[in-house]
Protein backbone atom coordinates (compact mmCIF):
# COMPACT_ATOMS: atom_id res chain seq x y z
CA UNK A 1 0.00 0.00 0.00
CA UNK A 2 2.97 1.94 1.01
CA UNK A 3 3.10 5.25 -1.70
CA UNK A 4 -0.13 4.33 -3.39
CA UNK A 5 -0.52 7.18 -6.00
CA UNK A 6 -2.75 7.24 -9.34
CA UNK A 7 -0.57 5.33 -11.37
CA UNK A 8 -1.66 2.53 -8.90
CA UNK A 9 -5.14 2.68 -9.76
CA UNK A 10 -6.21 -0.49 -11.95
CA UNK A 11 -7.82 0.17 -15.21
CA UNK A 12 -11.32 1.36 -14.68
CA UNK A 13 -12.29 -0.15 -18.60
CA UNK A 14 -16.17 -1.32 -17.79
CA UNK A 15 -17.33 0.09 -14.65
CA UNK A 16 -19.72 2.68 -14.11
CA UNK A 17 -19.05 5.52 -10.44
CA UNK A 18 -21.00 8.07 -9.15
CA UNK A 19 -19.35 10.32 -7.31
CA UNK A 20 -21.51 13.39 -5.21
CA UNK A 21 -19.76 16.55 -5.31
CA UNK A 22 -17.52 15.61 -8.17
CA UNK A 23 -17.31 19.62 -9.15
CA UNK A 24 -14.62 20.25 -5.98
CA UNK A 25 -11.74 18.99 -3.99
CA UNK A 26 -11.06 15.16 -2.76
CA UNK A 27 -14.40 14.82 -5.18
CA UNK A 28 -13.50 16.57 -8.34
CA UNK A 29 -9.69 14.93 -7.89
CA UNK A 30 -11.68 11.36 -7.38
CA UNK A 31 -13.61 11.90 -10.31
CA UNK A 32 -10.54 13.19 -12.77
CA UNK A 33 -8.45 9.77 -11.54
CA UNK A 34 -11.30 7.46 -12.05
CA UNK A 35 -12.17 8.95 -15.65
CA UNK A 36 -8.31 8.78 -16.68
CA UNK A 37 -8.37 5.54 -15.57
CA UNK A 38 -11.34 4.56 -17.98
CA UNK A 39 -14.62 4.70 -15.51
CA UNK A 40 -17.78 6.31 -16.93
CA UNK A 41 -18.21 8.80 -14.22
CA UNK A 42 -21.34 10.34 -12.90
CA UNK A 43 -20.30 13.88 -11.38
CA UNK A 44 -23.42 14.38 -8.46
CA UNK A 45 -23.89 17.93 -8.16
CA UNK A 46 -26.26 20.18 -6.96
CA UNK A 47 -25.36 23.26 -9.16
CA UNK A 48 -25.27 22.79 -12.70
CA UNK A 49 -22.99 26.03 -13.31
CA UNK A 50 -19.82 24.47 -11.03
CA UNK A 51 -20.81 20.93 -12.21
CA UNK A 52 -20.42 22.14 -15.83
CA UNK A 53 -16.92 23.85 -15.33
CA UNK A 54 -15.75 20.70 -14.00
CA UNK A 55 -17.00 18.37 -16.50
CA UNK A 56 -14.81 20.95 -18.83
CA UNK A 57 -11.92 21.07 -16.87
CA UNK A 58 -12.13 16.86 -16.67
CA UNK A 59 -12.49 16.90 -20.70
CA UNK A 60 -9.96 19.17 -21.16
CA UNK A 61 -7.50 17.04 -18.76
CA UNK A 62 -8.58 13.59 -20.17
CA UNK A 63 -9.75 13.72 -23.71
CA UNK A 64 -12.32 11.22 -24.69
CA UNK A 65 -12.95 11.32 -20.50
CA UNK A 66 -16.66 9.07 -20.28
CA UNK A 67 -18.05 11.94 -18.17
CA UNK A 68 -21.30 13.80 -17.53
CA UNK A 69 -23.35 15.70 -15.12
CA UNK A 70 -26.25 14.38 -12.48
CA UNK A 71 -28.11 17.01 -10.67
CA UNK A 72 -28.16 15.96 -6.83
CA UNK A 73 -29.09 17.84 -3.82
CA UNK A 74 -28.36 15.81 -0.84
CA UNK A 75 -30.30 18.35 1.60
CA UNK A 76 -33.47 17.51 -0.15
CA UNK A 77 -34.54 13.96 -0.27
CA UNK A 78 -36.65 14.62 -3.38
CA UNK A 79 -33.66 15.47 -5.12
CA UNK A 80 -31.40 12.13 -3.81
CA UNK A 81 -35.18 10.26 -4.87
CA UNK A 82 -35.01 11.95 -8.27
CA UNK A 83 -31.23 11.37 -9.38
CA UNK A 84 -32.24 7.53 -8.32
CA UNK A 85 -34.79 7.34 -10.26
CA UNK A 86 -32.89 8.90 -13.74
CA UNK A 87 -30.94 5.81 -12.78
CA UNK A 88 -32.68 3.07 -12.25
CA UNK A 89 -34.25 4.21 -15.40
CA UNK A 90 -31.24 4.04 -17.15
CA UNK A 91 -31.02 -0.11 -15.53
CA UNK A 92 -27.47 -0.08 -15.72
CA UNK A 93 -25.03 -1.47 -12.99
CA UNK A 94 -23.27 0.74 -10.65
CA UNK A 95 -19.86 -0.56 -9.76
CA UNK A 96 -18.78 2.48 -7.70
CA UNK A 97 -20.84 5.01 -5.02
CA UNK A 98 -18.41 7.38 -3.39
CA UNK A 99 -20.40 9.18 -0.90
CA UNK A 100 -18.43 12.20 -0.90
CA UNK A 101 -20.13 15.30 -0.80
CA UNK A 102 -20.09 17.46 2.38
CA UNK A 103 -20.47 20.94 4.47
CA UNK A 104 -18.66 21.75 7.66
CA UNK A 105 -18.58 23.87 10.37
CA UNK A 106 -21.90 26.19 9.54
CA UNK A 107 -21.52 29.07 12.29
CA UNK A 108 -25.46 28.95 12.60
CA UNK A 109 -27.46 25.99 12.93
CA UNK A 110 -29.29 25.11 9.45
CA UNK A 111 -31.65 22.33 8.40
CA UNK A 112 -32.36 21.01 4.86
CA UNK A 113 -35.55 20.76 3.25
CA UNK A 114 -37.06 17.66 5.28
CA UNK A 115 -35.71 19.87 8.49
CA UNK A 116 -32.73 18.21 9.41
CA UNK A 117 -29.63 19.92 10.91
CA UNK A 118 -27.95 20.78 7.62
CA UNK A 119 -24.59 18.69 8.34
CA UNK A 120 -26.32 15.57 8.98
CA UNK A 121 -28.86 15.91 6.60
CA UNK A 122 -26.18 16.40 3.95
CA UNK A 123 -23.22 14.47 5.15
CA UNK A 124 -24.62 11.62 6.24
CA UNK A 125 -28.88 11.18 5.95
CA UNK A 126 -28.88 12.01 2.19
CA UNK A 127 -25.95 9.85 1.54
CA UNK A 128 -27.59 6.93 3.21
CA UNK A 129 -30.86 7.60 1.46
CA UNK A 130 -28.55 7.82 -1.87
CA UNK A 131 -27.23 4.60 -0.51
CA UNK A 132 -30.30 2.57 0.34
CA UNK A 133 -32.35 3.94 -2.92
CA UNK A 134 -29.16 2.53 -5.31
CA UNK A 135 -28.57 -0.83 -4.10
CA UNK A 136 -30.24 -2.50 -6.72
CA UNK A 137 -28.31 -1.13 -9.21
CA UNK A 138 -24.82 -1.80 -7.18
CA UNK A 139 -25.95 -5.32 -6.91
CA UNK A 140 -26.16 -5.71 -10.29
CA UNK A 141 -22.27 -5.36 -10.72
CA UNK A 142 -19.52 -8.18 -10.30
CA UNK A 143 -17.79 -5.92 -7.36
CA UNK A 144 -19.80 -3.15 -6.41
CA UNK A 145 -17.85 -0.94 -4.00
CA UNK A 146 -19.47 1.82 -1.84
CA UNK A 147 -16.96 4.22 -0.43
CA UNK A 148 -18.24 6.86 2.49
CA UNK A 149 -16.03 10.07 3.32
CA UNK A 150 -15.25 10.30 7.02
CA UNK A 151 -12.51 12.44 8.72
CA UNK A 152 -10.46 12.88 11.81
CA UNK A 153 -13.02 14.96 13.42
CA UNK A 154 -15.43 11.86 13.76
CA UNK A 155 -13.18 11.13 16.80
CA UNK A 156 -14.68 13.82 18.38
CA UNK A 157 -17.53 13.15 17.83
CA UNK A 158 -20.68 10.97 19.49
CA UNK A 159 -23.94 10.32 18.07
CA UNK A 160 -26.55 12.24 20.49
CA UNK A 161 -29.68 10.49 19.79
CA UNK A 162 -31.07 12.69 22.66
CA UNK A 163 -30.86 15.14 20.25
CA UNK A 164 -29.80 14.26 16.87
CA UNK A 165 -30.66 17.44 15.33
CA UNK A 166 -29.01 19.41 17.41
CA UNK A 167 -31.69 21.39 18.33
CA UNK A 168 -30.71 22.38 21.88
CA UNK A 169 -26.94 21.33 21.59
CA UNK A 170 -25.36 22.89 18.18
CA UNK A 171 -22.14 23.80 18.23
CA UNK A 172 -20.42 23.85 14.33
CA UNK A 173 -17.87 21.50 15.49
CA UNK A 174 -20.26 19.07 17.24
CA UNK A 175 -22.84 18.75 14.22
CA UNK A 176 -19.58 18.18 12.08
CA UNK A 177 -18.16 15.34 14.70
CA UNK A 178 -21.35 13.92 14.69
CA UNK A 179 -22.27 13.75 10.89
CA UNK A 180 -18.23 12.31 10.60
CA UNK A 181 -18.80 9.46 13.12
CA UNK A 182 -22.47 8.80 11.40
CA UNK A 183 -20.54 8.57 7.96
CA UNK A 184 -17.56 6.28 9.28
CA UNK A 185 -20.12 3.66 11.75
CA UNK A 186 -22.44 3.74 8.50
CA UNK A 187 -19.70 2.18 6.56
CA UNK A 188 -19.06 -0.40 8.40
CA UNK A 189 -22.64 -1.48 9.48
CA UNK A 190 -23.29 -1.77 5.80
CA UNK A 191 -20.55 -3.61 5.01
CA UNK A 192 -22.27 -6.15 8.33
CA UNK A 193 -25.41 -5.77 6.94
CA UNK A 194 -24.60 -6.50 2.80
CA UNK A 195 -22.62 -9.65 4.45
CA UNK A 196 -25.39 -10.85 6.80
CA UNK A 197 -27.87 -10.55 3.91
CA UNK A 198 -25.63 -11.58 0.63
CA UNK A 199 -25.65 -7.89 -1.19
CA UNK A 200 -22.23 -8.23 -2.53
CA UNK A 201 -20.28 -5.03 -1.16
CA UNK A 202 -17.35 -4.16 -0.23
CA UNK A 203 -17.96 -0.89 1.88
CA UNK A 204 -15.27 0.90 3.59
CA UNK A 205 -14.35 4.50 4.29
CA UNK A 206 -11.53 7.15 3.18
CA UNK A 207 -10.56 10.90 4.92
CA UNK A 208 -8.15 13.08 3.07
CA UNK A 209 -6.37 14.14 6.32
CA UNK A 210 -6.44 17.85 5.65
CA UNK A 211 -6.81 19.13 2.13
CA UNK A 212 -6.68 22.44 0.67
CA UNK A 213 -10.37 22.52 -0.83
CA UNK A 214 -13.56 24.68 -0.38
CA UNK A 215 -14.74 23.18 2.55
CA UNK A 216 -13.57 25.62 5.13
CA UNK A 217 -14.83 28.47 3.01
CA UNK A 218 -17.97 26.89 1.77
CA UNK A 219 -18.97 26.05 6.18
CA UNK A 220 -17.16 29.13 7.89
CA UNK A 221 -16.78 31.90 5.06
CA UNK A 222 -14.04 33.60 3.74
CA UNK A 223 -13.84 36.69 6.37
CA UNK A 224 -13.59 36.15 10.02
CA UNK A 225 -10.89 35.23 12.42
CA UNK A 226 -12.25 31.55 12.50
CA UNK A 227 -12.18 31.46 9.22
CA UNK A 228 -8.64 32.79 8.53
CA UNK A 229 -6.64 30.81 10.96
CA UNK A 230 -7.94 27.46 9.62
CA UNK A 231 -7.58 28.36 6.04
CA UNK A 232 -4.20 29.46 6.78
CA UNK A 233 -3.14 26.01 9.31
CA UNK A 234 -4.96 24.35 6.27
CA UNK A 235 -2.53 26.11 3.84
CA UNK A 236 0.68 25.31 5.79
CA UNK A 237 0.30 21.66 7.33
CA UNK A 238 -1.95 20.23 4.82
CA UNK A 239 -1.54 18.71 1.46
CA UNK A 240 -3.50 19.09 -2.19
CA UNK A 241 -6.47 17.94 -2.95
CA UNK A 242 -5.06 15.72 -5.23
CA UNK A 243 -3.53 13.83 -2.39
CA UNK A 244 -5.98 14.31 -0.21
CA UNK A 245 -8.27 12.53 -2.52
CA UNK A 246 -5.86 9.24 -2.73
CA UNK A 247 -7.42 7.55 0.17
CA UNK A 248 -10.85 7.74 -1.00
CA UNK A 249 -9.14 6.31 -4.56
CA UNK A 250 -7.37 3.29 -2.95
CA UNK A 251 -10.70 2.55 -1.07
CA UNK A 252 -12.64 2.64 -4.48
CA UNK A 253 -10.43 0.85 -6.55
CA UNK A 254 -6.99 -0.66 -5.07
CA UNK A 255 -7.41 -4.75 -5.11
CA UNK A 256 -5.44 -4.59 -1.93
CA UNK A 257 -8.24 -2.48 -0.09
CA UNK A 258 -10.57 -4.28 2.73
CA UNK A 259 -14.01 -4.71 3.20
CA UNK A 260 -15.32 -2.30 6.23
CA UNK A 261 -11.62 -1.05 5.64
CA UNK A 262 -10.90 3.04 6.90
CA UNK A 263 -7.96 4.49 4.74
CA UNK A 264 -6.30 7.77 5.01
CA UNK A 265 -2.66 9.49 4.77
CA UNK A 266 -0.27 7.86 7.14
CA UNK A 267 1.63 10.94 8.02
CA UNK A 268 1.93 12.76 11.53
CA UNK A 269 -2.13 12.32 13.05
CA UNK A 270 -3.09 11.27 9.92
CA UNK A 271 -3.04 14.82 8.44
CA UNK A 272 -1.26 14.50 5.35
CA UNK A 273 0.94 11.30 3.16
CA UNK A 274 0.38 8.05 1.48
CA UNK A 275 -2.64 6.24 1.65
CA UNK A 276 -3.07 3.47 4.82
CA UNK A 277 -5.28 2.28 7.28
CA UNK A 278 -6.81 4.70 9.72
CA UNK A 279 -7.58 5.13 13.27
CA UNK A 280 -11.08 3.99 14.13
CA UNK A 281 -12.41 5.19 17.13
CA UNK A 282 -14.08 3.46 19.81
CA UNK A 283 -17.32 4.93 19.27
CA UNK A 284 -17.11 3.73 15.61
CA UNK A 285 -16.63 0.25 16.33
CA UNK A 286 -19.56 0.14 18.59
CA UNK A 287 -22.18 -2.08 16.67
CA UNK A 288 -25.32 -1.71 18.92
CA UNK A 289 -24.79 2.78 18.45
CA UNK A 290 -24.35 1.63 15.01
CA UNK A 291 -27.46 -0.84 14.23
CA UNK A 292 -29.67 1.58 16.24
CA UNK A 293 -28.17 4.67 14.04
CA UNK A 294 -29.33 2.70 10.88
CA UNK A 295 -32.57 2.19 12.38
CA UNK A 296 -33.32 5.75 13.22
CA UNK A 297 -31.91 6.79 9.52
CA UNK A 298 -34.34 4.46 8.04
CA UNK A 299 -37.22 6.37 9.96
CA UNK A 300 -36.29 9.49 9.08
CA UNK A 301 -35.32 9.19 5.43
CA UNK A 302 -38.17 6.37 5.16
CA UNK A 303 -34.91 4.19 2.71
CA UNK A 304 -35.29 0.71 2.58
CA UNK A 305 -32.24 -1.44 1.51
CA UNK A 306 -32.89 -4.73 0.30
N1 LIG B 1 -10.69 19.01 2.93
C1 LIG B 1 -10.42 18.41 4.09
O1 LIG B 1 -9.41 18.71 4.76
C2 LIG B 1 -11.33 17.33 4.60
C3 LIG B 1 -10.98 16.70 5.80
C4 LIG B 1 -11.77 15.65 6.26
C5 LIG B 1 -12.86 15.25 5.54
N2 LIG B 1 -13.20 15.90 4.38
C6 LIG B 1 -14.40 15.45 3.66
O2 LIG B 1 -14.13 15.36 2.27
C7 LIG B 1 -15.37 15.52 1.55
C8 LIG B 1 -15.17 16.46 0.39
O3 LIG B 1 -14.91 17.76 0.88
P1 LIG B 1 -13.87 18.75 0.23
O4 LIG B 1 -12.81 18.99 1.22
O5 LIG B 1 -13.51 18.29 -1.12
O6 LIG B 1 -14.75 20.10 0.19
P2 LIG B 1 -15.36 20.94 -1.03
O7 LIG B 1 -14.29 21.33 -1.97
O8 LIG B 1 -16.15 22.03 -0.38
O9 LIG B 1 -16.34 19.92 -1.73
C9 LIG B 1 -17.57 19.56 -1.14
C10 LIG B 1 -18.51 19.15 -2.23
O10 LIG B 1 -19.78 18.83 -1.61
C11 LIG B 1 -20.79 19.49 -2.33
N3 LIG B 1 -22.01 19.71 -1.57
C12 LIG B 1 -22.20 20.50 -0.49
N4 LIG B 1 -23.48 20.50 -0.13
C13 LIG B 1 -24.13 19.70 -1.01
C14 LIG B 1 -25.48 19.31 -1.17
N5 LIG B 1 -26.46 19.80 -0.40
N6 LIG B 1 -25.81 18.47 -2.18
C15 LIG B 1 -24.83 18.01 -3.02
N7 LIG B 1 -23.55 18.36 -2.92
C16 LIG B 1 -23.21 19.19 -1.92
C17 LIG B 1 -20.14 20.80 -2.76
O11 LIG B 1 -20.90 21.42 -3.78
P3 LIG B 1 -20.75 23.02 -4.04
O12 LIG B 1 -19.46 23.22 -4.74
O13 LIG B 1 -21.94 23.32 -4.90
O14 LIG B 1 -20.79 23.70 -2.70
C18 LIG B 1 -18.80 20.28 -3.23
O15 LIG B 1 -18.91 19.73 -4.51
C19 LIG B 1 -16.40 16.01 2.57
O16 LIG B 1 -17.25 14.94 2.93
C20 LIG B 1 -15.56 16.42 3.75
O17 LIG B 1 -16.25 16.28 4.98
C21 LIG B 1 -12.45 16.93 3.89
Amino acid sequence: MSGFTVNDIPSQLGKRAVVTGANSGIGYEAALALANAGAEVILAVRSEQKGNEALAKIRALSPGAKVRLESLDLSKLASVADFSRRLHAEGRPLDLLINNAGVMALPQRQVTADGFEMQLGVNYLGHYALTAQLLPLLRKSPAPRVVNLSSVMHRFGKIHFDDLQLERSYTPNRAYGQSKLAMLMFALELQRRSDANGWGLMSNAAHPGIATTALIANGLGNDGLASKFSLGFVHIFGQSAAAGALPTLYAATSPDAKNAGYYGPDGFSEIKGAPAPARISAWANDVAVAARLWDVSATLTAAKFG
